[in-house]
């Protein structure tokens, strides 16, 4: 007989498309996008980092400004690290950790995705 999943209190995900896999590029170009984020809408990228992607909100923890030095870079010339265009704070591109410069310690917003069948997807609470 089956049985029904348990109530683990976790609302399930809703996949929001973003963009297609193929927008952003290992270590180079990310795609920007928009959350609704507390009540507003929010700036958000993605990037492409040792295969995989991640988003996060745009807006660097040292003061709330976008970091890409031009429209969907955010990457440092050594293509390894997340560079804020303002100050140079530099972030894991990973995790969104501060690594150093004026974030003192203050990471990246994460912003939960998925990507599947060619495409990245935003999950969103129901
Ligand atoms: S605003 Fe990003 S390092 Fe200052």
């Amino acid at each position: 007989m089956p049985t029904l999943p348990a109530d683990t209190g976790v609302s399930p995900l809703r996949p929001e498309p973003i963009c297609p896999s193929a927008a952003i590029e290992e270590g180079g170009g990310g795609f920007r996008f928009a959350v609704d984020w507390h009540g507003t809408r929010a700036a958000a990228f993605v990037i492409r980092h040792l295969g995989r992607a991640h988003a996060y909100l745009n807006r660097c923890g040292h003061v709330p400004v976008e970091l890409d030095w031009q429209p969907g870079e955010f990457f440092d010339s050594s293509r390894l690290y997340l560079v804020c265009a303002t100050h140079g704070a530099l972030y894991d591109p990973a995790s969104g950790a501060c690594l150093g410069g004026r974030c003192e310690g203050r990471g990246l917003v994460v912003l939960p995705i998925e990507e599947r069948d060619g495409h990245i997807y935003l999950l969103k609470e129901n």
